[in-house]
């Protein structure tokens, strides 16, 4: 089904976010063992997490696919997209939370690995179920919703997202560290890529 191109992008996208998780969950479980850091590489994920899982992903859902899902009916003070957004914000309290902690390790602070594997764990938690939720509850309900005309112009939005979020961000780079952090935390391949 073609129209449903848009909502395929974003689940796309999930599964890029999904591997750099699993990254950062294996950087949480090295550290609880051996009570050790490399803060470059969670520099690194904490950077892909704010520039490509809320930056540009995030904010195709938030300015375009929620606001248009609530002009065709679904509430907007509470419901589905009220609750994913809410979810969001949570992940970027949990972001500054994992940054402070990385700061608070270079700086030799006691109990900074004890925060940022908590972090960690809180985050990749609340992402991975969150996806869940848009994969098989939100989407769908979206793909029910909007009509042929609602999904091509979503499509065509989507796209000039992309386009100005580029001028403020190089795209490329998210993909170089997924990659990079992939090979070192063996996470495996998104399905499909
Ligand atoms: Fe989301
Ligand atoms: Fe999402």
């Amino acid at each position: 089904m073609p129209e449903a191109e848009p909502l395929e992008v974003l689940m796309k996208e999930h599964r890029m976010i999904e591997r750099v998780l699993s990254c950062l969950e294996t950087m949480a479980l090295i550290s609880d063992r051996t009570g050790g850091l490399e803060s470059a590489d969670a520099r690194k994920a904490i950077e892909f997490f704010r520039g490509f899982a809320d930056g540009c992903h995030h904010g195709k859902e938030e300015k375009l696919l929620f606001d248009l899902l609530e002009k065709r009916g679904f509430p907007s003070h509470e419901g589905p997209t009220a609750q994913m957004t809410s979810e969001h914000q949570e992940g970027r309290d949990l972001v500054r939370s994992l940054e402070t902690a990385v700061d608070e390790f270079e700086r030799g602070e006691k109990g900074a690995l004890d925060q940022f594997s908590d972090a960690a764990r809180r985050y990749v938690s609340l992402l991975r179920s969150h996806i869940q939720k848009e994969d098989q509850c939100l989407f769908p309900m979206a793909f029910q919703a909007l009509s042929v005309d609602d999904l091509n112009w979503l499509q065509r939005e989507f796209q000039s997202h992309d386009v100005e979020d580029a001028k403020r961000q190089e795209h490329t780079r998210f993909e170089r560290i997924s990659d990079e952090l992939a090979a070192r935390y063996e996470a495996p391949h998104p399905a499909g890529s």
